[in-house]
């Protein structure tokens, strides 16, 4: 997926990534509620939420374009312990993807430009599909195209196959029928994406939004009203980076996504504002890094989170997190990890 000359500044240095990691009051919310302090036993946490009608291990997934379509990081990580995985975008031919350099990094953020690079439906169908089916974990595919029709014959395809627990529809494409402009900045396209999508989707079907919005509200109800499941909030943030030295651009396309721990508070707003908008489910991702920023996310608004740059310094991440919260609910008598799901509470500090 990554091609060499990928990094322009070499391998990311985590200590540096993550250098900017703060550690907020601990649960607020639930000192307020006055919830007891009686010791929870070990292992009595239920870590189990529902996104929708699909029910999932844990809050926890792997999100699109960071983790490959999961075959390659069986090696590294128990895949049975995540909650799940979104797989690399995957479009109806396949595609080669950007010029390199396709990655540089930022503070405590990453810069990418892989042009959705991916083996094809058929390809991930054929060829990466059949492994995962092992697995006891939601694999989602995550699905793009350029045309309203070309996100509709993907699914076709997805939907004569076996395995997969839905979709994630990835918006922040340029529609070609719509002189280049996202899908995902107009609740017109929205609905209009959404609505062909859903009619041939009988699997649970999630929409990923674009953070690139004014008004998140808006393009979140579109999707709902239009038979949206769920909602990804968000993608990257365009951002790009220049070489003093050379005076171009850090990135073989110029402009790239900007994602990592310096994206949180701003994708954290986006999945308040959304959960106020809408009441199916929302999916919160951006930066996360640690057990808190998991929670934080879920007390905003959102029903499970996913993780993406983690991915690249730290390939178990997922369930390392996850471990970490666990922790975090027992020294905080938490039991189940529901009772954080919008639990925001909304009087000042
Ligand atoms: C290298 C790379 C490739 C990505 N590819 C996709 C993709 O194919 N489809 C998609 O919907 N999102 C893609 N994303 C966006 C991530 O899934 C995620 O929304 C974003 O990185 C924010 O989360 P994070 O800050 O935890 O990384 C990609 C992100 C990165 C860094």
């Amino acid at each position: 997926m990554l091609a060499p000359g990928d990094f322009q500044h070499g391998p990311l240095r985590a200590a540096e990534f993550f250098s900017f990691s703060t550690s907020p009051p601990l649960l607020r919310a639930h000192r307020r509620a006055n919830i007891s302090r009686v010791t929870v036993p070990a292992a009595a946490v239920d870590l189990s939420v529902n996104v929708g009608a699909l029910r999932l291990s844990n809050p926890i997934l792997a999100a699109s374009g960071t983790f490959g379509y999961g075959v390659e990081f069986a090696h590294l990580v128990d895949l049975n312990r995540m909650g799940g995985f979104v797989v690399k975008g995957l479009s109806l031919e396949p595609m080669a993807g950007a010029p390199a350099p396709r990655l540089c990094e930022t503070s405590s953020g990453m810069l990418n430009a892989v042009g959705l690079q991916n083996v094809g439906v058929r390809a991930f169908v054929a060829e990466k599909l059949p492994a995962l089916r092992q697995y006891r974990t939601a694999v989602m595919a995550n699905v793009f195209g350029y045309t309203v029709d070309e996100y509709v014959g993907v699914i076709r395809i997805l939907e004569d196959a076996e395995g997969l627990a839905g979709y994630e529809l990835n918006i922040s494409c340029p529609n070609t029928a719509h002189g280049g402009l996202q899908f995902g900045s107009d609740p017109r396209m929205v609905a209009e994406v959404v609505s062909a999508a859903r009619k041939v989707a009988r699997r649970p079907l999630w929409v990923k939004l674009s953070p690139n919005v004014t008004d998140i509200g808006a393009i979140a109800r579109a999707a709902e009203e239009t038979g949206a499941d769920a909602l990804t909030v968000a993608n990257t943030y365009q951002a790009m980076s220049i070489d003093i030295q050379t005076r171009k651009s850090r990135l073989g396309r110029i402009t790239g996504g900007l994602s990592g721990p310096a994206i949180k508070p701003i994708t954290l707003r986006l999945v308040y504002e959304a959960a106020r908008a809408v009441k199916i489910p929302i999916v919160g991702l951006g930066g996360i890094e640690k057990a808190e920023d998991v929670l934080e996310y879920l007390i905003a608004g959102a029903s499970a989170v996913q993780v993406g740059t983690a991915n690249f310094s730290q390939p178990a991440a997922c369930v390392n997190i996850l471990a970490e919260v666990e922790k975090l609910c027992k020294t905080n008598n938490i039991n189940s990890i529901n009772s954080l799901i919008r639990s925001f509470q909304a009087d000042s500090p």
